[in-house]
């Protein structure tokens, strides 16, 4: 027997990111142009598990489109990776009627929304909140195309000091395990070099390729350098390394950080969140539960919850080549 959906809680969890708010937007008024009520669930499961929650109208999203962050906060919970912390929030849903769920976020909220449903069988959609781009079965996570825009700007800016001093950059960016922004924007960017966890370049072959950019005189270098990077040395060795190497290199390391979270969503992470958020609500409405609601070939589709988890958001090796054809 199909569950009537009445009323709809959403959440933000994990690392937040440009495109949350917009995508909060979305649930609320996609529920309020059903003539269904929304739910705020405030710091992610945490706020689940001690009832944190207030109703939202569609006017209470006025203005936060544009907002990086997420005005219902995140946390991480240890909490809900008990048993009893699970069962204290299903009863805080059970007591203010919250018929379904829309979780923000990550592998690991799905992961916990997942656990969620399996225990209490409750309808979950989950949408890809994170600048990691990290998601099986989305080309796009929200937030991501906003985090490359900021990382291209930046470094544009570091490139006019190392182009006045002669000197090689290594620009650390975030993306957890994966390589995807270091790769885009390392290529928006024009870097000399990118180097990322899915693809070992080796010490001696960058020894080798930094040389050669020198030989084909090219006065200063970048090299954009993902923080889950295998190369076997943090940023800060991996400059002492090449400057004990190549001693004609005048070496700075410059680690972006929590920066690139920030900003005002970027258009298409705006257009994005929206699409996402309707088809979240929808689906829930249709009577399904258990998907994350993706982009794919600029579609808004469904892929399994269980999927979007363990599957793998591949590199593409065409820009692995387009990269390569760049330092020339
Ligand atoms: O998952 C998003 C992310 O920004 C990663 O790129 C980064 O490694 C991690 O979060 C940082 O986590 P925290 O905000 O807890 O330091």
């Amino acid at each position: 027997m199909q569950k009537t959906i009445k009323k709809i809680g959403v959440l933000t969890s994990g690392g937040d990111s440009p495109g949350m708010n917009a995508a909060i937007r979305s649930v609320v008024r996609t529920c309020a142009y059903h003539n269904i009520e929304c739910i705020g669930i405030y710091r992610g499961y945490q706020g689940m598990i001690e009832g944190d929650f207030k109703e939202m109208g569609p006017r209470s999203v006025n203005n936060i489109v544009n907002k990086g962050g997420t005005v219902l906060k995140s946390a991480r919970s240890l909490d809900f990776k008990t048993p009893e912390g699970r069962t204290k929030a299903h009863e805080n849903l059970l007591k203010a009627g919250i018929d379904a769920l829309v979780v923000i976020g990550g592998d690991g909220t799905f992961t916990g929304g997942l656990l969620f449903n399996s225990e209490f069988d409750f309808p979950i959609m989950g949408i890809p909140g994170t600048i990691d781009n990290d998601i099986f079965g989305t080309s796009h996570t929200l937030g991501y195309d906003t985090a490359l825009n900021t990382v291209v700007e930046v470094i544009d800016k570091i490139r006019d000091t190392a182009s006045s001093h002669n000197r090689l950059f290594f620009v650390e960016v975030m993306g957890r395990d994966a390589g995807h922004i270091a790769l885009n924007a390392g290529i928006g960017a024009g870097a000399e070099e990118i180097l990322i966890p899915e693809e070992n370049l080796g010490l001696d072959r960058l020894l080798e390729s930094l040389q050669k950019s020198k030989a084909s005189g090219k006065s200063s270098s970048i090299v954009v350098i993902a923080e889950g990077d295998k190369i076997g040395k943090n940023v800060f060795e991996l400059k002492d390394y090449v400057e004990a190497n190549l001693p004609e290199y005048d070496v700075r390391v410059s680690v972006l950080g929590h920066m690139q979270r920030g900003g005002s969503p970027s258009c298409f992470d705006r257009v994005l969140a929206s699409r996402l958020g309707v088809k979240a609500v929808e689906s829930l409405l249709e009577g399904k539960s258990n998907y994350m609601v993706g982009l794919q070939n600029d579609k808004v589709n469904l892929t399994p919850l269980e999927q979007a988890i363990k599957g793998k958001s591949e590199i593409d090796r065409e820009l692995l080549r387009v990269s390569d054809i760049m330092s020339t």
